[in-house]
Formats: C-alpha cells, structure tokens, sequence
C-alpha cells in the first residue's frame, strides 16, 4: 500500500503547485492514502475551511496542522460542526493532540481507505523552541494505546532536529512513519528504521522556495537587518511541492521504502 504525505502548503503558490502534481502522484504509484499538512495554507497564516474543501477535492484523506492551527478562528466551528466519531470532512482536520485539555478539535483520526484498510493519523507538536504543548513522548505512548489500526503516520510539527530524531527512534516499529513538519526545509535523511518506520526530520514546505520559509525574502531581510518589525507576506517565487512517498504493508503497518520528492513548475 502506497501513502503519500504532502509538506506545509505555504499560501496560495503551495497550493498551486500541490495542484498541478498531487493528482499525477497519486495516479502513478497508486496512492490510497493522502496526508497534507495544510496549517499555513491560508496566506501563510492557519488554514480556513474553504481552503480545507478544496483540499479535500484534491484527493486529501486528512489534513494536519501544527502552531498555526488557530490562526483562522472560523476553523474552530469548523472543526466543531461534526461529532468526534464522524467521518466527515470536518473531523479529518487535526489539530497537535498534544495541545492543553480542552481545547476544540482533535489530534487524531482513525478511517479506512477504499481498500478497506484501517488507518489513524496522529498530529503532535514538539516541546522544544515551541509553544507550550504536553509532553509528545508521552502522548503518542497514551494515543497509540487506543489506535487498533495497523497503518499509522505521525506528523510530528516540530522545530529542533533533535527532538524530531528522538521520537522517530521513540516509535520506531510502532508506527508506519514518523515524518516532521514546521521547518518548510527538506532534509535528506529519510530512511526505514530498523523496527520498519518510515522516518524523515523534515518533509519540507510545499510552496515558494524564493523566499524564507515562504515569506517574502525582502520583508523578512529588512527585518533581521534593521531589528525594526515588519508584517510578513506569503511569497510566490519559485514554488515546489515537497513530500514524501511511503510503501507499507498494510496487514503490519510496517513500512518498506519511503522515497523523498520534491517538485516544481
Ligand atoms: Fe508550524
């Protein structure tokens, strides 16, 4: 079974450029499951729910998200319009589970693909150099306790390397794929652990590469110069769709080959 999984959309090129290729992808390897993480989606800031369906049109199974969840408030009634057990497109938008208790949303999603295989995908959120979250060690141990589907990928949102490392190693044989986000730059590392994980730090943003990490590289420049801040605004040069297409067996849950793409125009 082939899965693929689609780095942070950045703004309107990202969106533009997982467009032109996720329906080419997914034909050619055969795709039963599409992951995209889409919280910066809306201009670079959060995701609105219009901008969701579209993405649902596209082919996406699940959507993940991250620190910019809550950027566009109208997702929350979004999020809330369906029941926790519904499997609709409302509730295939994830939020971190490892977010303070209470908080709307949720960070998991468990379905079947057209196969009828079973599959969860888990959103977590790393500690460090981040906003406060729960522990993500613990929390996936607690998450994966209640998950009986074999098949399950982990967006692990989180800036340091290091913690991105250490929880591939945490979930290695326990989970599909370990695959990082938030960074929006690829690393070169993807791999099969030794437990049968597909694991790469980061995925990679899916939009404009002339830029930095997909704001205008003028404004941000102007910024780290002058000390002075200034209002940041997606940019649209040179956009390329980074992801990651991942090989399972599907009655194990694990992986087999993971294979690193990234595309432009
Ligand atoms: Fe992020």
């Amino acid at each position: 079974m082939n899965l693929l999984f689609i780095g942070d959309i950045f703004g309107s090129a990202g969106r533009r450029i997982v467009r032109e290729h996720i329906g080419h992808i997914r034909q050619a390897h055969d795709v039963e499951l599409v992951i995209i993480n889409a919280e910066n989606a809306a201009g670079g800031f959060g995701l609105t729910p219009q901008i969701a369906e579209d993405l649902f049109d596209l082919g996406a199974d699940v959507l993940t998200t991250g620190n910019h969840v809550w950027d566009k408030r109208e997702l929350i009634d979004y999020m809330n319009s369906v029941p926790a057990d519904s499997q609709q497109r409302p509730r295939r938008v994830l939020r971190p589970a490892n977010l303070q208790p209470g908080l709307p949303g949720y960070g998991v999603f468990e379905g079947s693909t057209d196969s009828g295989v079973d599959y969860a995908v888990v959103d977590l959120q790393g500690c460090v150099f981040m906003n406060t979250t729960n522990d993500p060690f613990h929390a996936a141990n607690r998450l994966l306790e209640g998950i009986k589907a074999k098949v399950i990928v982990v967006d692990f949102h989180a800036e340091a390397t290091s913690e991105k490392v250490a929880m591939g190693w945490h979930l290695d044989g326990r989970v599909t794929a370990v695959l990082g986000t938030h960074t929006h730059i690829p690393t070169a590392d993807e791999r099969v652990l030794p437990g049968g994980t597909a694991y790469q730090t980061d995925i990679g943003m899916s939009g404009p590469y002339d830029s930095v990490i997909g704001v205008e590289k003028d404004l941000v420049l102007k910024k780290f110069i002058s000390g002075m801040p200034s209002k940041f605004e997606a940019a649209k040069g040179n956009p390329k769709m980074c992801a990651a297409l991942i090989a399972c067996d599907p009655s194990t849950g694990h992986a087999l080959r993971i294979q690193r793409i990234m595309l432009g125009e």
